[in-house]
């Protein structure tokens, strides 16, 4: 049993196995392939030691004649939800097998948490064998469904992700596909749907000198480039900004050296040309100094974020590109950078937004809500069957929800069950907040223009007065605003997700524009 070694390891902690000694001389480091494979916590009445692998994991271990359970009792503890533990040459194809905890078998959609349980789990524990296994240099894993593909194929792709373009030392490159499962569909849609939410964090996390408006909207369009079939791009300039008569957009630009970027993109994926688009519509602040309301310097750099919005609605466009979707959607992206200088706009200053409506800007740090007025004016024009904004827009989201779940504030049952809907589905969840008259009076009430962008009692339900406020721009009757602040980044909330900026919530915007194209 000796030439066996085993490693445990939690989600968080992963050490470095220091006395790894045995031989597997036929195998270069540089290419040994690894395994994970799941197994399920025991049912209650069950006695200690109770094994409940998965199918690929028995498959596995029948054809060892039993070894891997057998290594599995001696190792340990059972394993709980989340957790690993790596066996070593037990196999001449893997030398490398991750064995990872699924949690209760049968978890299913959890009614107080508001995601599905057995997905969230297949996440977490699929990741957590990857990430093992990544750090030990294996470059090629095979892994296993645990009875739903796609969501072992999101735990995989997001958990392997590590932004490091722009280090020397670079984590292992792993290629991945799925074991002892035919559902290759299942498998590569959790791969577009991860990959998709990489795509925006990768454009989250990037530093704000890399993604500028002009590189922001540069990257789009590569990324769109082999879907050229079904995808128009407009990358408006700042002439035809302002020949929109976008005052609100150009008031926060105008601080910048850097030239603002109207991003426009139409998804024709419905066989039915004339059908109605979705509109996605999101905030693409490439960098929020605050502009004269200066913000503090302390944690200034995560306001490289602040495109946050514009990042998820454009890769869940390429995403629904890449899966094909039978639906069509146009994506918006009012792109710049709000900067103090001696061009800035100044607390006070009125501005005119596309729409006639004069705007007081008493805080030049409440800018999100100024370019997104414009944008879902222009909107509009498309007569969309439905409106989804999304911007990383006040602080007081995050205070409200922490990291939890994006709040959705909307004047549509249906489009709020759709959005919920989706959030089930994909674990990154959202959370209904008000859209009371309460709060209009509070940004209604200007001393000199029609609007102030900022509520009169300040901070007090800073969320809701903004929401308020970006109503005043809509006139549509299916609309949804996603403050998105408070899921801006991850720390260790979210256990697939490794530290820095998340991508949230872009899978939930594809799987609901799936659902909008299946279900009409
Ligand atoms: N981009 C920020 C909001 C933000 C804060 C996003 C933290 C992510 C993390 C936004 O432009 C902003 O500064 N909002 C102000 C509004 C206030 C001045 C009314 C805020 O939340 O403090
Ligand atoms: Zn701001
Ligand atoms: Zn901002």
């Amino acid at each position: 049993m000796t030439m066996f070694l085993v490693r445990t390891a939690t989600r968080t902690a992963v050490r470095t196995n220091s006395c790894r000694s045995f031989c597997v001389s036929h195998t270069h480091l540089s290419d040994r392939k690894g395994l994970v494979l799941g197994v399920f916590e025991k049912k209650e009445e069950e006695e200690e030691g109770t094994l409940h692998l998965t199918e690929a994991a028995a498959g596995f271990d029948k054809s060892l004649s039993g070894k891997l359970s057998e290594l599995l009792k001696l190792s340990g503890p059972a394993l709980k939800n989340g957790k690993s533990r790596v066996f070593y040459g037990l196999h001449k194809d893997f030398p490398c097998v991750a064995v990872v905890g699924l949690g209760k078998n049968n978890a299913g959609v959890c009614g107080t948490e508001n995601w599905d349980t057995s997905k969230e789990n297949i996440r977490q524990a699929v990741s957590a064998g990857c990430r093992l296994l990544q750090d030990l240099e294996v470059s090629h894993v095979e892994v296993d469904s645990c009875g739903d593909a796609q969501s072992a194929a999101e735990g995989t792709v997001l958990g392997l992700f590590q932004y490091d373009q722009l280090k020397s030392k670079k984590k292992t490159k792993v290629t991945t596909q799925l074991h002892g499962s035919a559902d290759v569909v299942g498998w590569e849609k959790g791969v577009m749907y991860g990959e998709g939410q990489n795509l925006a964090r990768l454009l989250m996390e990037a530093p704000a000198n890399h993604i500028t408006p002009t590189a922001f909207a540069k990257t789009i369009e590569e990324k769109l480039a082999p879907h050229a079939d079904r995808v128009t791009i407009h990358k408006r300039p700042q002439a035809w900004i302002e020949e929109q008569q976008m005052g609100a957009f150009l008031s926060v630009s105008k601080g910048s050296e850097e030239p603002p970027v109207f991003l426009e993109l139409h998804y024709n994926g419905s066989p039915d040309s004339k059908q109605p688009p979705l509109l996605l519509v999101g905030k693409g602040i490439t960098f929020d100094s605050g502009g004269i309301s200066l913000k503090p310097s302390a944690s200034m750099d995560a306001m490289r974020a602040d495109m946050g919005g514009a990042a998820t609605v454009c890769a869940s466009i390429v995403t629904a590109a890449s899966l094909k979707l039978p639906v069509n959607i146009i994506g918006l992206a009012p792109l710049c950078e709000n900067m103090p200088s001696g061009k800035a706009t100044k607390p006070g200053d009125v501005v005119r937004a596309k729409n006639g409506k004069t705007i007081q800007v008493d805080n030049t740090d409440a800018e999100g809500r100024l370019i997104l007025a414009d944008a879902l004016c222009y909107g509009h024009v498309f007569n969309p069957r439905a409106i989804v904004n999304v911007a990383t827009l006040t602080g007081a989201m995050d205070v409200a929800l922490g990291s939890a779940a994006a709040g959705v504030f909307t004047n549509s049952d249906w489009l709020w069950e759709q959005l919920h809907r989706a959030s089930v589905v994909t674990g990154d969840r959202v959370w209904r907040m008000p859209l009371f008259q309460h709060y209009t009076k509070q940004v209604t009430d200007s001393q000199l223009a029609d609007l102030n962008n900022v509520g009169k009692y300040s901070r007090s339900g800073g969320a809701c007065t903004a929401a308020a406020f970006l109503r005043e721009f809509v006139k549509a009757p299916h609309w949804a605003h996603l403050d998105i602040a408070g899921v801006m980044s991850n720390k260790d909330e979210i256990p697939y997700l490794r530290k820095g900026m998340s991508g949230r919530p872009t899978r939930t915007l594809v799987e609901f524009a799936a659902g909008l194209a299946h279900n009409g």
